[in-house]
């Protein structure tokens, strides 16, 4: 099974009534953990890498690295570039082997972003490659956002067939109230979406796949770990998990998840440094890391996402 696009994943999620998982990844642990899970229980697979991920690894480090997880264990995986940020990064990923990327015209003026998000959609359609737009900015929880101003940055509906017809692109990222990170919500405040929004989305693009962003959960068991092993998280609070399968249910396709498995690998590698604080071989740390991403992803992929068995 070569590195495949997203597009047929997304299409058979869609009909399915379940979403794909798009795992950032940013070396070999975290590979490996996420695909051996994913190979467990048969889910087809997002392996999604950001600015930041190349800028740490290499692009031709995790290339490399994906495609022998691609290797190990026969699994379609589509690579993507996540928030993709101009058109220079988009085309070196394509140029460079991804099946998919992210333009992120996000913070652009409407149509801004769609001149972007068309040029890119044209680079990467000519290659075979599919790409995703965003419209609406992902919510922050400083404490001067007033409702109006929040408001303001949730996705609008009635601009999306516009955006999609105008872009071509193949799937759209929103913003319904979720956000980047391990503190979603202030303390105290009741974590909602905006579902109202995302079923008038479905209503205007029907058949076309939603994107969410900003969707772990920030596990509580993981937290309490790192507390307990020498971290300080503090009030950290993610996405409930029942809203999650509410939005695979609906018109959402694909959501991206990259808090948690930091969260897991931090709680494997504090727990194994705190039980034996004399130990110095990396192996003997990163493994339990690498432990506690598999038993996160395959929990996400049956019981979150709903795609166990799709591959
Ligand atoms: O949405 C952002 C992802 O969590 C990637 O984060 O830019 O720190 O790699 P990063
Ligand atoms: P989280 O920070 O909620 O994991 O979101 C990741 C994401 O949206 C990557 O694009
Ligand atoms: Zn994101």
């Amino acid at each position: 099974m070569p590195i495949v696009t997203s597009k047929e994943m997304l299409k058979k999620a869609y009909e399915g009534g379940y979403a794909i998982g798009a795992f950032n990844v940013n070396n070999m642990e975290i590979i490996q953990g996420i695909t051996e899970a994913a190979a467990e229980v048969r889910a087809p697979l997002i392996l999604q890498v950001s600015a930041g991920a190349r800028k740490y690894a290499k692009h031709v480090y995790l290339m490399k690295l994906i495609e022998a997880a691609e290797a190990d264990t026969g699994l379609p995986i589509c690579v993507h570039l996540d928030h993709g940020e101009s058109f220079e990064i988009c085309k070196s990923c394509i140029d460079g082997g991804f099946t998919s990327v992210m333009i992120d015209g996000s913070k652009l003026p409407f149509e801004e972003n769609i001149r972007l998000t068309a040029e890119v959609v044209k680079y990467a359609h000519d290659r075979g490659v599919v790409v995703e737009g965003e419209l609406g900015q992902l919510a922050g929880i400083e404490d001067d956002v007033n409702v109006s101003d929040e408001d303001a940055h949730f996705t609008q509906p009635d601009q999306v067939e516009e955006f999609v017809a105008r872009t071509g692109v193949d799937s759209l990222a929103i913003a319904i109230g979720t956000s980047h990170g391990a503190y979603k919500f202030k303390p105290g405040q009741k974590p909602m979406l905006r579902f109202d929004i995302l079923e008038e989305v479905g209503r205007r693009l029907p058949g076309f796949p939603i994107v969410l962003h900003g969707a772990s959960s920030v596990i509580p068991e993981y937290v309490q770990i790192i507390n307990e092993n020498g971290g300080s998280m503090p009030n950290a609070i993610g996405i409930p998990e029942d809203m999650l399968r509410k939005a695979a249910s609906m018109a959402v396709c694909k959501i991206n998840i990259d808090s948690d498995l930091r969260l897991a690998m931090t709680a494997g590698v504090r727990q194994a440094l705190a039980k034996s604080p004399s130990e110095f071989d990396p192996r003997k740390y990163l493994a339990p890391g690498r432990d506690n991403i598999r038993q996160l992803v395959k929990h996400k992929l049956i019981n979150v996402l709903g795609c166990a068995g799709k591959a």
